[in-house]
């Protein structure tokens, strides 16, 4: 799959979206997420988020995030993941923007990020600070690492 952040448009998950979306959180397990979380994803999809958004690169589904409106002026950015072909071409830091200017749109002023030890630098490229780690939070040898970016 070719894709560049210049070549990307993004639009609202559907439902029929959801196997793309399982297979792109297959492709990055157990790199970048334990198996643990597989179920918890599927239930996230299954409740149709309206909030969440698939990225489409030459209209296939090359990744996925969403950003979902919390208390006191805060958001939490939900799920978010890309096709391993398409990494490393500026596609995540595309999705970054997006869900910064959605919190700004919706008057946040703090995006929750629930990462791990393997995307904490990645978010914090983006100012997102770490704010608690909890050892094995999401399965084993995969830490759970808490963070807030100011938007
Ligand atoms: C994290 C992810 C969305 C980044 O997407 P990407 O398209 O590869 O990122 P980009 O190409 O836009 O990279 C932007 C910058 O972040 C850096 N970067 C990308 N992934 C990184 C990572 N995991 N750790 C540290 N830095 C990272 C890039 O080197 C680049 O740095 P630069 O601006 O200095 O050149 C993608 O790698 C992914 O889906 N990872 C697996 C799922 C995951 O871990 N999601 C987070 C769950 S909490």
């Amino acid at each position: 799959m070719s894709a560049s952040a210049a070549s990307i448009c993004f639009r609202s998950f559907r439902t029929p979206d959801t196997s793309a979306c399982l297979a792109i959180f297959d492709l990055n397990c157990p790199a970048f997420f334990a198996p643990e979380e597989r179920a918890d994803y599927a239930a996230f999809l299954d409740d149709a988020p309206p909030t969440y958004e698939v990225c489409l690169s030459g209209g296939r589904i090359a990744g996925a995030f969403g950003l979902t409106p919390g208390e006191a002026a805060s958001a939490r950015l939900n799920w978010i993941l890309l096709d391993p072909a398409v990494k490393g071409r500026g596609v995540g830091a595309a999705m970054m923007q997006r869900a910064v200017g959605l919190a700004r749109g919706a008057g946040a002023t703090r995006i929750d990020i629930a990462a791990s030890q393997f995307s904490e630098t990645f978010f914090a490229k983006f100012g997102a600070r770490t704010l608690s780690r909890q050892a094995n939070g999401w399965g084993p040898g995969m830490h759970r690492h808490d963070m807030a970016l100011q938007p």
